[in-house]
């Protein structure tokens, strides 16, 4: 809605994350190093753990929109998954027909696919979002699958990224040999003041803001402190500010207004919005989670209802935007129409005040 007010391309804090927007910060340079040097070696597990909403799912995406075609990639944002369900889950990702097949006939049929890439020269990669929902069980049964191999290579890589959770399941004793396998893992931290004040200039300058409205040096202190440094957090409060700095006319955003948002939220982003999600409560046939079952990539049917909401709110925000705009110009009519009157009568005021005189 603000976006057209200050000659913005797109929303410069959408939620969702998006590659176009991807900021290198040290944290999120290094896991993206880490992960194209993974794909450089062809094998082993590289694991990117971080609190919530610090980017690991952003960097996901942005490393498979940069993938060539000598790698298929299928992700998988995962719940609670038993070893079946994941080898179900990960063949049917890569596009793979199950129905009606036991766990045996389904890894048969993974590993000839698996080599068929081979032998045209490509190879596979598996992106498991959300590990820490994954039980060691879960997590050693992709060990095995990285066990399906040609000329001495792994015929899949994985890469899993996850909440600070996951950490603590790949240290259990019984974690050993996928341990041994993990070439590198990293992990990601909130940003600093430095850091946050980057990332919005860089959010900000990915949709050509025109520093309009200006900013002022002295509020990203306040407005790390506030969100923690959290990349998610930021982008909501940064919307919010974008938002109250459009109604209000605003040219320059100040300590000021960072208060007036701070106060308006109150403990919603300092505490209480943790980015929680709500438990799923579809189950299907195979008693896998509708969550389970809905892979971030590779669903036409969840792309077009996407992409159907976000012509929705385009039009919402496009019809607030011009409600806005009519009352801001009936505002400044009103203050145009109470001027003239008072002109208007000034003279007359007088005119009888000297009549009686
Ligand atoms: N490096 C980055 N560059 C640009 N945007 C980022 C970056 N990191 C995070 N974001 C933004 O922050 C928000 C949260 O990012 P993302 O969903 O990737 O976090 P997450 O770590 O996967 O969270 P969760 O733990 O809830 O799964 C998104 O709006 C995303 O666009
Ligand atoms: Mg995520």
């Amino acid at each position: 809605m603000y976006e057209s007010y200050y000659g913005l391309s797109d929303k410069p804090f959408k939620l969702s994350p998006d590659p176009q927007f991807f900021f290198e910060s040290a944290h999120h340079s290094k896991a993206i190093s880490y992960l194209r040097y993974g794909l450089e070696l062809g094998e082993g597990f590289i694991v990117v753990t971080g609190p919530i909403g610090t980017g690991k799912t952003t960097i996901a995406r942005s490393l498979i929109v940069s993938l060539d075609e000598s790698i298929t990639a299928a992700q998988i944002a995962t719940t609670r998954l038993n070893p079946e369900q994941l080898v179900t889950m990960v063949a049917a990702n890569f596009g793979l027909q199950v129905e009606g097949l036991n766990k045996a006939d389904i890894l048969r049929r993974l590993e000839n696919y698996f080599f068929a890439l081979y032998q045209q020269g490509k190879r596979a990669l598996l992106i498991i979002d959300e590990a820490q929902n994954l039980s060691a069980e879960t997590i050693e049964e992709l060990r095995m699958l990285s066990n399906f191999q040609a000329d001495g290579k792994p015929l899949i890589q994985s890469f899993l990224l996850g909440q600070e959770e996951l950490k603590p399941i790949i240290e259990l004793p019984e974690m050993e040999q996928f341990r041994q396998r993990i070439i590198a893992s990293c992990h990601l931290k909130s940003f600093n003041i430095d850091e946050t004040k980057n990332y919005i200039l860089h959010r900000l300058r990915t949709v050509g803001w025109n520093e309009n409205p200006s900013l002022d040096s002295d509020i990203f202190d306040l407005i790390t402190n506030y969100t923690g440094g959290i990349p998610r957090k930021i982008n909501i409060f940064m919307d919010r500010l974008f938002l109250y700095a459009f109604m209000e006319g605003i040219g320059t955003i100040t300590l000021d207004h960072i208060q007036s948002i701070i106060e308006e939220l109150g403990e919603e982003l300092s505490g209480g919005l943790k980015a929680r999600r709500p438990e799923p409560t579809a189950f299907s046939p195979l008693g896998i989670k509708a969550q389970e079952m809905m892979p971030d990539v590779h669903i036409p049917d969840m792309d077009r209802a996407h992409r159907t909401l976000m012509d929705v709110m385009k039009v919402l925000d496009e019809e607030i935007y011009r409600k806005t705009m009519t009352l801001k110009n009936l505002d400044k009519m009103i203050v145009k129409k109470r001027n003239e009157l008072s002109q208007v009568s000034e003279p007359s005021f007088l005119d009888n005040t000297y009549r009686k005189k």
